[in-house]
This record gives structure tokens, sequence and C-alpha cells, in this order.
């Protein structure tokens, strides 16, 4: 092991320009435009994991993106570990708001990153903390103190639904079969306070379009006499939530997974300071579901959340007009119990019913994902544990993250594994925002705990 993180110091260089490359191209996997750059993305991951020591490494064909697979089976005696990543990355839309171009990373000091961070689209989400492990696996192995076996498994489509690598795993088991998944794509509390996620929410997301009339209409010759669908969706989005906050959606919250006040108590000892909080994000107050407290309300809690609105003229000076249709993207972040196809369903229902005469309403669904909790008394919970410890000198904290990352209910489904969160961005880095950042910090210290958690994870399912 003192080899291991000897090989990492010297190779620290070498490991930041080889991310730096991979953060060059393009992978956004929501416009279809760029499909030819997640192509290439996924054949450099391959080389790389060849050249880190894999035995084989693949692209698996999907009616979307590609799959990478690579894996090194040492020894069938020893546990595997399955590493899940995804080289897709959001779009870096508004692009104007970007310090520098989002696919031309460079390293900037920040209050929280005093050693650097590197600036680019994916490079917290997911690609820097895909590649970690990449370059993890290469230091185990060039110094021969590799102790499991190793799989890849990295999509190109995780950012928009994950919609054909549930189809995969069930095609190859086999090929998958592991003790365990490993995943860094979230965050811990600080770079001083390290956290291991053992919580997710799942998501129904879905469009919905009102139409009144045929055609935009002259606001003066008709406005005031026929429904304006884009007033009528503003109410119609108001009354989904009621004064407490609380989601008006009948059966909303009937499978919501209830906590105790215990639990309660102890999820709100995580440190987090409401003033910074407000100060960061420059806001005077914070908006939520009365009753819980901000770190609840981001954890297990569900929400409901307009994502994008339009309708309308919205071009330079005025027109006046009364438009024909008005649309909105919506978001509901569930918990467990919460079924997200039932959600949807509730959704659709409800806001067809609020729906004035005047207008028609059409929801469409998006992708969904169901919510995950992982648990805390399992040799993989364990062997982060004690690897975070080594390297950060401190106790991580289990928390509940409040985004989602579908694929991981779908792990213990189909392949029968629970699997370890552990993440090392911090919620302050941007991520799916401009100027995405992740820090030198948190890069390294991510290499350098990870074969850590191979050697506790052997010891402690020997
Ligand atoms: N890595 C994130 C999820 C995440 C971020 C979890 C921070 C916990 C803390 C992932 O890439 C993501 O953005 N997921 C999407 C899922 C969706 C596209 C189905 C999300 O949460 O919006
Ligand atoms: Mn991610
Ligand atoms: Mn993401």
């Amino acid at each position: 092991m003192i080899k291991c993180q000897e090989y990492i110091a010297q190779n620290k260089d070498k490991f930041l320009e080889e991310l730096l490359d991979l953060l060059k191209i393009p992978s956004i996997s929501a416009d279809p435009a760029y499909a030819h750059h997640l192509v290439k993305t996924a054949d450099v991951i391959i080389e790389r994991l060849l050249e880190a020591g894999a035995d084989k490494a693949r692209k698996y064909e999907t009616p979307g993106h590609p799959i990478v697979y690579g894996e090194k089976m040492i020894d069938p005696s020893l546990p595997t570990v399955l590493v899940y990543g995804h080289y897709d990355v959001q779009p870096p839309d508004p692009l104007d708001l970007w310090d520098s171009p989002p696919f031309e990373p460079v390293i900037k000091k920040t209050k929280i990153h005093p050693e650097g961070a590197i600036f680019a689209r994916g490079s917290c989400d997911d690609k820097g903390q895909m590649y970690m492990h990449v370059k993890s696996f290469e230091a185990m192995n060039a110094t021969g103190s590799l102790p499991c076996n190793v799989k890849f498994l990295i999509e190109g489509e995780e950012e928009v639904g994950s919609d054909n690598l549930g189809d995969f795993m069930a095609e190859h088991t086999d090929l998958l079969s592991c003790d365990v998944v490993l995943v860094s794509d979230t965050s811990i509390i600080t770079n001083d306070q390290p956290s291991i996620t053992v919580g997710l929410r799942g998501l129904s997301y879905v469009e919905v379009e009102v139409t009144g009339p045929n055609k935009d209409l002259h606001s003066g010759v008709y406005g005031g006499a026929v429904g304006n669908p884009v007033n009528i969706l503003c109410e119609m989005v108001a009354k989904l939530k009621d004064e407490n906050n609380r989601i008006t959606i009948p059966g909303f919250y009937d499978d919501v997974e209830v906590l105790s006040s215990s639990e309660r108590l102890e999820l709100n000892k995580a440190p987090f300071s409401l003033s910074e909080y407000k100060s960061e994000l420059k806001v005077d107050d914070v908006h939520g579901e009365e009753g819980y407290t901000t770190l609840e309300r981001t954890s297990i809690r569900p929400t409901l959340d307009v994502n994008g609105m339009w309708g309308g003229y919205t071009g330079e000076g005025a027109k006046t007009v009364l438009p024909s249709q008005a649309f909105a993207k919506i978001s509901m972040r569930l918990v467990p119990n919460q079924d997200e196809h039932k959600i949807t369903e509730l959704f659709t229902d409800y806001f067809t019913s609020i729906a004035p005469d005047s207008v028609k309403v059409k929801v469409t669904p998006h992708h969904g994902g169901k919510p995950a909790v992982t648990p805390t008394n399992t040799p993989e919970y364990k062997a982060a544990a004690l690897a975070m410890k080594d390297t950060f000198g401190k106790e991580a904290i289990p928390v509940r993250g409040g985004g989602s990352i579908p694929i991981v209910a779908l792990f213990e489904d189909i392949l029968n594994v629970k699997t370890v969160l552990m993440g090392f961005g911090l919620d302050s880095d941007d991520i799916h925002s401009p100027n995405e950042h992740y820090g030198l910090f948190n890069y390294y210290k991510g290499i350098e705990t990870i074969p850590l958690f191979y050697q506790h994870y052997a010891n402690l399912k020997k």
C-alpha cells in the first residue's frame, strides 16, 4: 500500500493531464448532434483502462450511447468490485455564464479550493470522479497491490435517464456478477468533513402542454375573453403547492417513508450552517416545506419543481399577443417508498383535473427513477468508512443525498448487489450549472482513498 500511495504521489501531473484531455471532449448525451463525441470518449476510456492494466475493455452498442465495460479478474476466490460511473455530461448552457469555455479546462483557485480546481463541464459530474477509479486501478496494478477482481461499467446516458442500461444489465448478468458496486458520483460535506451517501432520491419528470385557441391571437381584440394558456399554466402550477409548501396532488405523500424523531435528530447533526448556505446562494431566506429543516428538505422529503417554462412572445421588445400554447418541464424528487410510475399517474390525473374548460392539457412523462437507500451495516460501507478515516483522518458521516442515480436501485433489483456511494465532490462544485469545477484536493484524495477501500473490503470479506 505504501508503494501504491508513492506511485500516486509520483504520477499526479500525469493523472491530471489525462483527465484534462478527457474533459476536452464534449460528451453531451442530451444532444444527438454530439453522438460522435460520446463514441470518442468511450474509445479513450477503453484505451486508458487497457493501459491501466485491464485484461479486457470494450464498447457495447445500445440504441443510445455506447456502454464501456472492462475487467481484471485476478482470482475467482477473491471478491469482485464493480465500479460504476458515467462519461456523459449535461449540456453546458447557458454558455455566456461560463467564465471560461466549458470544454477547455482551466485550473483556478477559489475560496473553497485554495489549492485549485478544474473548471470544465463534467469535471466533477462525473468524468473527474469516474477517472479517479481508473487511476487508482492503475496505481494498484503498477505496484502489485490489487486485492480484488475489478469490473468497470461506465455508461454514456446517466444524464438522460440511463434508459438502455437496465436492459444491458438484464442481458449481461453473468458478465456483471460481482459482490458490490462502487460509485463515486456524489458529494462529501466539506473537504475536512468526509461523508458517505446512504440514500438517493428518485425522480418523476414530466412535460406539460396547455393549449388554448388554435392560433396566436391579438391580445387586444381577444384579450379578456379567451383563456390565455400562459396565465392558466401559471395558475395551475401555483395550485400544485399549498401555503405551507406542501404538494397538493392527492395521494402524493401516501407512500413517503416517515422517519422517527431520533432518526431526524441524527440527520440534523450533520454540520450545516444556514447563514452560510444563504450567503453562498445570495438569498435572504430559504423556501420549503413547513416543519422541516433545510437538510431534511434536500434529503428525506419529496419535491416538485418547475425546471423550465415557456410560451408566447419572448423576443426583443413588446409584441401584443395572446399565445395559443404554454409549456413547462416539471420534476418531482421522490423518497423511499414512493413509486415513480404511480407519482407520474397521480400528477397527470390531478393536473388534468385542475385545467379549466377553456384549455386542453397534455402531460408527457420523461425519464424517471427509483429512490435508493444503501445500508451502513455492510462490509462495503465499513470499508469505505475505514478508507476515508485513513485519508481524511476523520470519521465519515452517513448522509442522504438529494440527487438521483436511477441505476442504483436496479443494481439491487437486477444484479442483487448493494452499492456503496463513496463520492468526493462538493455540493458547491456547480454540477449541471455554469462553471462546474472539481477540486484538485478532491481528485487526488479520491485516487488515494480508493485503493484503501479495496484493501479494507478484501480484509473484511475474508
Ligand atoms: N451525480 C448526479 C447525482 C447526484 C449529484 C447525486 C450530487 C447526489 C449528489 C447525477 O449525474 C445526476 O445528475 N443525476 C440526475 C438524474 C436524472 C438525469 C435521471 C439528477 O439527479 O438530476
Ligand atoms: Mn453524475
Ligand atoms: Mn449529473
